[in-house]
């Protein structure tokens, strides 16, 4: 089957609910959470990706039964300090930085050394930002060159509580540090720049001696030793950062309307809807609810008037980290200029983003301006494209492809985009949906003729 898709008009007009796959964050951390608990965790609609599928053959390989029948899971946790594996063990994170990353806090007090590899884009990231705070523990690390993937981690049993300020805005490191500290006598502090919360969120709802303050900029947290964790039945409700694609979409459409139901709304992850509400886009929450303690709401949106140019405020990029790639679209259709900063960690992600931003604006003849940290997009309301446009050799950044589609959807033009099939990293159904959207355009074509 070919990798390659061509889109060779744009979307036409489209009134629809759609049902996006299960949050990828809560996906992950559910199933580490339910690995380390005693007994059996259920999860329904858990989401069936290939980060997800990595984190439970993770889990599976350190000992613990998996039970998995379509989005429903079971877990047998034998406990936090049950995991049970062979010498010499090696996991593998392939794509996924939340994995990789979250994992090396449970392997800290590890008997045995464990080898941890990637794909060839998690092999280019940054796993220094975890190996430092998690040594100071008394773990050791051997890293490649330093900082990247294969690594090994030789655990200890003489942990000590650590203080961690975490200036980056990454809750992966955050939530790695948090789950080190539940292994050592005593108190780990952590202040940490604001950054989505589901870890917090979960030990909260365990039970787990954590305690969070909230500062304006930072969090504190401390995080004590954990001699048990509970079972954990869980509906993970779905993924913002799926829906994104669809509220750009539906924005960038004309008279388009979408319902996207039932979406994780964690105010730390709606930096997206702030941005495009300010830029003057109409998006609605609707049937608001707290579940587990993380809020939760359909999402509605119309098609965007007027877009505003955006001068963003940096406070509100952790919120929205995931999905300025199709933020950027907006931009690109908005009048004036549009100017985002401070966004280093962009370029930390599966592919350097804000690079393969500037690629795919280009391509659009949107004019940019970047730096290392920073873009600014020229845009244009009258945006509409003739000209052939080819995307690849993107390290398969599932994100980088769903971006071209949408862009390819919305702006016209003849795109071949390549690599299919890295979306299923995070959304396998993607192109599904995108498929029901354009039918529905045909149901109402034919029910109008006949
Ligand atoms: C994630 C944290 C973010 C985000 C990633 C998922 C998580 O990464 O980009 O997709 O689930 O904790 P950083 O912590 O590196 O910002």
């Amino acid at each position: 089957m070919s990798n390659i898709v061509k889109i060779n008009k744009k979307i036409k007009n489209f009134k629809k609910t759609i049902i996006v796959p299960g949050d990828k964050s809560l996906s992950i951390r559910w199933v580490l959470f339910a690995s380390l608990a005693n007994g059996q965790s259920t999860a329904k609609n858990l989401l069936i990706s290939e980060d997800v599928l990595a984190t439970i053959e993770a889990v599976k390989k350190l000992g613990i039964k998996v039970k998995l029948n379509q989005n429903n899971c079971k877990i047998f946790g034998n406990g936090i300090n049950g995991f049970k594996y062979k010498n010499n063990l090696t996991i593998n994170a392939q794509n996924s930085g939340t994995l990789g990353r979250l994992i090396l806090g449970l392997l800290i007090n590890s008997p045995k050394p464990i080898n941890l590899i990637g794909d060839k884009s998690l092999s280019k990231r940054d796993f220094k930002r975890v190996s430092d705070p998690l040594s100071k523990f008394g773990a050791k690390f051997s890293l490649t060159k330093n900082k990247f993937l294969p690594l090994k981690v030789y655990g200890s049993s003489r942990l000590k509580p650590i203080k961690y300020f975490e200036k980056k805005g990454s809750a992966q490191c955050k939530s790695s540090i948090i789950f080190a500290g539940m292994r050592t006598e005593g108190t780990t502090k952590i202040k940490a720049k604001k950054s989505r919360d589901h870890t917090e969120l979960l030990c909260k709802h365990l039970g787990l001696p954590i305690s969070i303050k909230k500062n304006k900029n930072f969090d504190e947290i401390k995080i004590s030793n954990v001699k048990k964790i509970n079972t954990l039945n869980y509906n993970i409700p779905s993924d913002i950062s799926s829906s994104a694609f669809f509220i750009v979409l539906t924005a960038l459409s004309k008279n388009s309307e979408l319902t996207i139901k039932n979406i994780n709304i964690n105010p730390s992850r709606i930096g997206i809807i702030t941005i495009l509400r300010k830029m003057g886009v109409k998006i609605f929450f609707k049937n608001l609810k707290i579940y587990k303690g993380e809020k939760k709401a359909d999402i509605k949106v119309v098609s965007a008037k007027n877009i505003k140019a955006i001068n963003c405020p940096p406070k509100l990029n952790s919120g929205a980290i995931d999905e300025f790639l199709v933020i950027f679209l907006v931009a690109a259709k908005a009048k004036g200029i549009s100017y985002f900063r401070n966004l280093s960690e962009l370029n930390q992600k599966e592919s350097p983003r804000l690079k393969w931003a500037k690629k795919i604006l280009t391509n659009l003849g949107v004019k940019t301006i970047t730096t290392n940290d920073s873009i600014k997009i020229f845009g244009n309301p009258n945006l509409n494209l003739n000209k052939k446009v080819i995307i690849k050799n993107y390290l398969k950044d599932h994100r980088v492809f769903m971006t071209s589609l949408i862009a390819a959807l919305s702006f016209g033009g003849k795109w071949t985009i390549h690599d299919k099939d890295s979306i299923n990293t995070s959304f396998p159904s993607f192109l599904k949906i995108i498929e029901d959207l354009k039918n529905d355009q045909k149901k109402k074509y034919f029910k109008d003729k006949y």
